[in-house]
């Protein structure tokens, strides 16, 4: 089972889809770099990674800041000596509601996290990764960067321009070994979405009515994608991977 003697680097890497990525991953025997913005997060990301036997560091920044993610891929390179694998997870939602109600603030945050942060994190993580001897990145997109989503203009926007920067980026450096792909989860159970959906059943079982399985994904589903196209897809780059149940085969 500990076969990966590789380091990866998780952007929100502290909950969610990021924190399920980093268990498996550190299961598999790799080290583990974890970033988001609220260290107390990150110290109990931590402190479960290390108490299934893993090596993680945490990293506290915003992918938006190109310090933040100079400093945090600095730190990683110097405590493991090298960079594998980057899953460029962290995002964030716009509110649902009309267009004409959506404000120009509301498009810089999630453009800015969304789409600048994963362009940063590319751009930090190739050049540790050459040193390395090659690499893998996966940038989280979602089946909304496929279709469009109505109320949510600005998040399915982004989520296209992640498909956009990960085929661009791999095209540049397909012949140095390094491969990026996307992945698109549907809806995912994550701890706040459990959250918000046990305060109203009708909700959740309208969400997942949606689904042509039934059911929304789980966190461990999306980690296992990860963790497929990192290990595995070796003549894989360029691509999106769907994990929505059908949802956009509809
Ligand atoms: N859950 C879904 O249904 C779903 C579906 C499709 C796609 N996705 C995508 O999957 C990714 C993860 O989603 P999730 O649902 O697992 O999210 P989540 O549970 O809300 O976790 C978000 C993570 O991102 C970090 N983060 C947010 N903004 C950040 C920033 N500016 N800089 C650094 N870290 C930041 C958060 O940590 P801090 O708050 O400590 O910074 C947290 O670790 C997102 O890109 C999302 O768009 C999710």
């Amino acid at each position: 089972m500990k076969e990966l003697n590789k380091t990866i680097f998780i952007t929100g890497g502290n909950d969610g889809i990021g924190l399920a990525t980093a268990l498996l991953f550190s299961q598999h025997g790799a080290n583990v770099a974890i970033m988001g913005r609220r260290a107390e997060k990150n110290e109990l990301a931590k402190v479960r990674i290390e108490s299934q036997g893993g090596k993680c560091i945490c990293l506290t920044g915003d992918v938006s800041n190109e310090d933040d993610i100079k400093d945090a891929l600095s730190q990683t390179f110097k405590a493991f000596g090298s960079l594998h694998y980057a899953f460029n997870n962290a995002g964030v939602e716009q509110l649902p509601k009309p267009l004409t109600d959506q404000t120009e603030a509301e498009y810089y945050t999630v453009f800015d996290v969304n789409v600048k942060g994963v362009w940063l994190c590319m751009k930090h993580e190739i050049p540790y990764m050459l040193k390395s001897g090659g690499g893998c990145i996966v940038n989280n997109s979602s089946a909304s960067g496929i279709t469009g989503m109505k109320m949510i203009p600005l998040y399915s926007a982004t989520k296209h321009a992640v498909q956009g920067l990960t085929k661009s980026i791999a095209l540049e450096y397909a012949k140095q070994n390094i491969r990026v792909n996307a992945v698109c989860p549907g809806a995912v159970a994550t701890p706040a979405y459990e959250q918000f959906m046990g305060r109203d059943p009708a909700m959740k079982a309208a969400v997942e009515s949606c689904f042509p399985m039934g059911r929304v994904g789980f966190c461990e589903e999306v980690a296992t994608a990860v963790l497929y196209l990192c290990r595995d897809a070796t003549f894989t780059t360029g691509a999106s991977l769907l994990i929505d149940g059908g949802r956009t085969a509809q």
